[in-house]
């Protein structure tokens, strides 16, 4: 089978590459030719773990190709993803420029049928609007040709993504013919040959179950930070707490972190988005407005420890971060706690230094050089008055404590993610703050 993704980006990429590596002829599209330019040369533009590889064996294979021209490929293909980003507008509904854009290139150029997948997320109601286009667009040219629109909702993690595409949970599929429900069965199958976990239903419902999927997991992250905190006033231990509560099934452990707040391209915007579509429906989410308050108001929950400890002096204090990314294995800081915090810091006074495995190049071009970006962990504790933890990249577990003591300039260690031991810290000659205890 021959299919195209249109966006190359952490999704569309992923998508593409997963696909070929199970045999379908891929053609993945952006607008972007630098990207495309990259690609077609090996270099990837994201990191992602094992991606690379995977990218250049099926590169190789002939299976996969990059190419800026939706146009050119459009009627090789039996199937178009379409993977474009869908950022918050400035009202907090989902921006549907890009996805619209690509029904509308569609539509200009089908000669033959084609079912048009929507991969990114996207409001109920998007589907039949891309309907409406390409219709709109096949009349204007008085082509009569037959096609089918779906939803397939991504659900991949970053820094697991490519594992999770292979060996998803459940794929949902919404789809409104048998001819559109066939095809998906075919491509979904090969990543489910012993359980065949598609989930088929309408396409407003598969719209809506990405939404409500990460609204629900931020909506757990909330809670507990809003847990954490309140075990602070009242002399409790959020991680025994995570432990009791994690333990009823009815309720599980995952998603029960305590943190400096949620951050990445999806569960800001997309609950944003939800909380609109509400709105536009005449009704209101206050769960989602209460997790989004909470979530704001998380980010800034260490640099208020920091200040009180230092009594509100921060004014030429020097401060390590460790970790960028808004979360560890990946180099993606789309709405990363750590912007929130340097820009605290830089406002205050302090000298920044910061470390992180993969974020380093994606925060010089987001923030410039007003910060230190250091070539280890090590070299940013250098000096530092004190060292916070930001994103739990697993090298950050086990550094050598009697080094860093060494190289600072006072032990202070603000653990952002709770990953440290209060009683080891304190035992090695740290002062040791962290999440709700
Ligand atoms: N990143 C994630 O972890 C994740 C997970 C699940 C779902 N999603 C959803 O998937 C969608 C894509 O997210 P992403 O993180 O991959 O975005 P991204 O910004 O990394 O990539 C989007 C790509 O689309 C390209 N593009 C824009 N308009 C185009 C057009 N008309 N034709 C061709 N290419 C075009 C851009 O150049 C960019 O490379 C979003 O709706 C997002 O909410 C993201």
């Amino acid at each position: 089978m021959k299919i195209a993704i249109v966006g190359t980006g952490y999704v569309g990429l992923v998508t593409g590459t997963c696909f070929a590596e199970i045999g379908v002829n891929v053609i993945c599209v952006d607008t972007n030719s630098e990207k495309i330019e990259s690609l077609k040369k090996g270099i990837i533009p994201i990191y992602e773990n094992g991606l690379e590889e995977m990218i250049s064996r099926n590169v190789k294979a002939g299976r996969l190709r990059f190419t800026t021209s939706l146009e050119s490929c459009l009627n090789e293909v039996e199937v178009v993803f379409s993977a474009v980003g869908t950022p918050p507008d400035e009202d907090g509904s989902a921006d549907l420029s890009y996805v619209l854009e690509v029904a509308r290139t569609i539509g200009r150029n089908m000669q033959k049928y084609v079912l048009v997948v929507t991969k990114s997320t996207v409001p109920v109601g998007t589907a039949e609007k891309v309907q409406a286009i390409i219709q709109e667009e096949l009349d204007k040219r008085g082509v009569n040709v037959e096609f089918d629109v779906a939803s397939n909702p991504e659900f991949l993690k970053e820094g697991n993504a490519i594992n999770d595409f292979m060996s998803p949970d459940r794929v949902v599929v919404g789809v409104k013919s048998d001819r559109a429900k066939k095809v998906m069965s075919k491509l979904y199958k090969p990543f489910l040959l012993n359980n065949f976990r598609v989930i088929f239903m309408d396409i407003p419902s598969a719209e809506m179950t990405k939404y409500a999927a990460n609204s629900m997991l931020a909506t757990r992250i909330s809670f507990m930070n809003d847990i954490a905190n309140l075990c602070e006033l009242v002399g409790a231990d959020v991680n025994m707490v995570r432990n009791g509560i994690g333990s009823d099934t009815r309720i599980g452990r995952k998603f029960l972190y305590p943190g400096i707040g949620y951050g990445g391209s999806c569960f800001p915007k997309d609950v944003k988005a939800l909380i609109k579509t509400a709105e536009l429906n005449g009704y209101k989410m206050r769960v989602l407005h209460a997790v989004e308050e909470v979530n704001d108001k998380q980010k800034s929950v260490l640099f208020e420890k920091l200040q009180k400890h230092f009594n509100d002096d921060l004014n030429g204090k020097t401060i390590a971060i460790w970790g960028l990314a808004f979360k560890p294995e990946t180099d993606d800081m789309r709405e990363a706690p750590a912007l929130v915090l340097i820009d605290k810091l830089l406002k205050a006074g302090c000298k920044v230094r910061v470390y992180d495995p993969a974020a380093i190049n994606e925060c010089r071009c987001r923030i410039g050089e007003s910060i230190y970006y250091a070539t280890d962990m090590y070299d940013a504790a250098l000096d530092a008055d004190a060292l916070m933890l930001v994103t739990e990249w697993k090298e950050f577990r086990l550094p050598s404590w009697a080094v860093i003591k060494k190289t600072m300039k006072r032990p202070l260690i603000l653990d952002g993610r709770n990953i440290y031991d209060k009683k080891d810290m304190e035992e090695q000659g740290f002062t040791y703050h962290c999440i709700g205890k």
